[in-house]
């Protein structure tokens, strides 16, 4: 889809981080724009933020982890506006577990599939038909390095990181490769994309246990506090490492770039953490150990006495 002005976009986990600079973007290229998100108030400002700068946009209450609410939302999109034709299943949750993986609470486990996958498989079924009926039309998977690569061992906070948010995306990532296929068989122009942000974000995702929904409470005591994005960054930089925000209107680009590009992977330009993936192909062809794991700085984790988890 090489035109975007009139066409109209669907964003969920639209209310904040990475959902709303899609929001922005999508309407300065002349979309109309529907975003979704769980959380009312920050949906009802970003939708009144686009909405100030002359933007046809709306906010629709969803929950992904809810299929009927998603198929709310893609009524409500069609009696809007009568058709969709970029869907970014973009809503997700991050680590917020602590210790190692069996140590993980239930309640994490079940959060972060129902939102990360099961939020983007409810977002296909329920736009895909729809798209195909139009015979056009673009479905944007938001992945990430950690997990769609491999999983970052060591977190930002020190301890393990959440074995959670990595297994999810990686689930992203194949479900997304699946859909890719099933398209291109029945000979469709809708496309599948997925897309890997990249850089270090200033969202909401290192402290999505702000907005924990009950039905996903905590059924163990925590021993450690909930990571912040504060307190990462103090380890970043004591770690001696550079901490500078990417903006989050490079990913914004790298999806409207990779809409017009037809481009499966929605990448960024290459970095460091590329090499992750020749060192994962390269250990998987040898029969080898999984050396390419590394930690949220790129560096390979060593053992020490567990402390905290959560990454993005
Ligand atoms: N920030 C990063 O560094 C980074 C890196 C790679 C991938 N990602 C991915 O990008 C996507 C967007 O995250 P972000 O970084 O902008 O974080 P964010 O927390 O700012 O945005 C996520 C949005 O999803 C919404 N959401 C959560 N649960 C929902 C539900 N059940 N139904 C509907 N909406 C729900 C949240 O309310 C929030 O507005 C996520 O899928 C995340 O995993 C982020």
């Amino acid at each position: 889809m090489k035109d975007l002005r009139g066409k109209v976009a669907v964003v969920t986990g639209g209310a904040g981080g990475i959902g709303q600079a899609l929001g922005r973007r999508f309407g300065g290229e002349g979309m109309k724009v529907v975003l979704a998100d769980v959380l009312a108030d920050p949906l009802d400002e970003a939708t009144r933020a686009l909405a100030d700068n002359g933007i046809e946009a709306v906010g629709v209450v969803t929950d992904v982890t809810d299929y009927s609410s998603v198929e709310a939302l893609a009524t409500e999109v069609l009696r809007r506006f009568g058709a969709v034709h970029v869907v970014c299943n973009n809503a997700g949750t991050g680590g917020v577990s602590e210790g190692y993986m069996w140590e993980h609470d239930l309640a994490d486990w079940r959060w972060g599939i129902d939102v990360n996958v099961l939020g983007v498989i409810h977002g296909i079924k329920a736009f895909v038909p729809i798209l195909l009926e139009q015979g056009d039309g673009h479905v944007v998977n938001t992945c990430s390095g950690n997990g769609g690569f491999a999983p970052i061992a060591r977190g930002a906070m020190g301890g393990p990181a959440t074995a959670v948010y990595p297994m999810t995306k990686a689930a992203v990532l194949c479900l997304t490769e699946s859909l890719y296929t099933h398209l291109q068989m029945t000979g469709t122009r809708v496309r599948a994309h997925v897309l890997f942000p990249g850089g270090f974000l200033n969202t909401g995702i290192w402290e999505s246990w702000r907005h924990r929904p009950p039905r996903y409470a905590a059924t163990q005591q925590r021993r450690t506090p909930e990571p912040t994005l504060a307190k990462v960054v103090e380890r970043f930089e004591a770690a001696g490492a550079r901490v500078e925000f990417t903006p989050l209107e490079s990913v914004a680009d790298q999806v409207v770039d990779g809409i017009a590009a037809d481009r499966f992977w929605m990448m960024g330009p290459p970095t460091p953490a590329d090499q992750v993936v020749s060192a994962k192909a390269a250990s998987i062809l040898a029969r080898g150990e999984p050396d390419y794991l590394v930690d949220v700085l790129g560096q390979h984790a060593e053992a020490e006495p567990a402390a905290e988890g959560g990454m993005r």
